[in-house]
């Protein structure tokens, strides 16, 4: 089969993207050869390619940690899919593409009459925000939650989760216009230019069950310092502070592992820090991954949860993907990979 890949070729600037085409051979004994229809762009996905995320993919990659597509063939020994099956999953990258092999214990079927636009949308942001919400933090009603950047494609998705939960309290970090995102949500909306966060939970809760932090740097101490004592945890999941103005600063990365979660897990005051990313619990719990995907999608089949926004873009306009990326996206991208 015919693909066309889009691969990062450096990690010097964004405008790195070069689209390729390869002959993918027939799925090997376990696979399944996928036409892939749609894929997520996540702002990971710059990261990665700038070279900020410890252990990463490096240059030339494909980038995409999602896709949703046919199956158009299986290997010796599949016996769980056939072709025509729609089909989604989770990539540590590759998933700019309009076809690509996976083993068929990585493909999770997608529900009948559910949008495949709307699959790519959802299933890396909601999948990290439940196994974050559900299996790591583990928050019940009667908690109280700290999410930062609670307007981004993962903030929302916390938010909405968290409604489904039903009380939950939760303070979500915004900028000023985008206040009223996280109130509609029932969220206690903090202006993080011009307001304190950690003011506004001690004067209103006291503390915080957990608290969920992409941003890095000095904000993982400071979400850490909102914690309740004994039982506190906060789940740090990304670095945005490690690249501002499209400019690298892996000791403001270092700096905020180093005291926001290597150096508070050592104080005996019973809170707990730790860096959470997707495949972080395929080894001590390998069913999560099947069940965590399909509960997302079947929350999308339902109309529970659903992104701010979605824009796509041809697979092969994957570069102006990634300058939007770098401007900031409100809402989601998603390349459509059908050509
Ligand atoms: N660990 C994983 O497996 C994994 C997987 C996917 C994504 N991620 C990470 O998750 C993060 C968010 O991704 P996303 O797609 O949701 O990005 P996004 O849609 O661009 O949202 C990021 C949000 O961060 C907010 N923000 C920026 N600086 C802030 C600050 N100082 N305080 C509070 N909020 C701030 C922005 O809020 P305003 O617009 O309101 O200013 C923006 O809404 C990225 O770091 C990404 O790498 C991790």
């Amino acid at each position: 089969m015919q693909t066309t890949q889009v691969y990062a070729v450096n990690r010097e600037q964004a405008n790195c993207l070069e689209v390729r085409t390869t002959e993918l051979p027939a799925p090997p004994a376990g696979h399944a050869r996928v036409r892939v229809e749609a894929a997520g762009v996540s702002y990971g996905d710059l990261l990665f390619q700038r070279g900020v995320i410890p252990g990463g993919p490096k240059a030339p990659f494909v980038p995409g940690c999602d896709v949703v597509g046919v199956v158009e063939s299986v290997g010796d020994g599949v016996t769980t899919l056939r072709p025509g099956d729609r089909v989604a999953a989770l990539v540590v990258s590759g998933g700019y593409t309009t076809g690509i092999t996976l083993p068929a214990e990585r493909l999770v079927p997608v529900p009948d009459g559910v949008d495949p636009v709307n699959v790519a949308a959802v299933s890396l942001n909601y999948f990290i925000a439940y196994q974050m919400l559900h299996r790591v933090a583990k928050v019940r009603s009667g908690q109280s939650i700290l999410v930062q950047g609670a307007a981004g494609g993962v903030g929302l998705a916390f938010l909405q989760l968290a409604e489904h939960i039903g009380g939950v309290t939760v303070f979500g970090t915004a900028s000023a216009t985008n206040l009223d995102v996280v109130r509609r949500h029932g969220a206690v909306a903090v202006d993080y230019r011009n307001e304190d966060f950690a003011n506004a939970i001690r004067d209103s809760v006291g503390a915080v069950d957990a608290a969920f932090d992409p941003i890095g740097g000095p904000h993982f101490w400071r979400s850490y310092s909102v914690l309740r004592n004994r039982g506190g945890r906060l789940v740090a999941y990304g670095q945005s502070e490690a690249l501002r103005g499209g400019k690298r600063n892996m000791a403001v990365g270092a700096m905020g592992f180093l005291g926001g979660i290597i150096l508070p897990n050592l104080r005996p005051d019973g809170r707990r820090t730790g860096f959470y990313n997707a495949w972080a619990l395929e080894k001590k719990q390998p069913r999560a991954y099947g069940e965590d995907l399909a509960q997302v999608l079947d929350l999308l089949s339902a109309d529970k949860i659903a992104p701010r926004s979605i824009a796509t873009l041809p697979l092969r306009d994957a570069t102006e993907a990634f300058a939007q990326l770098e401007r900031g996206v409100t809402g989601k991208l998603v390349l459509t990979c059908t050509e």
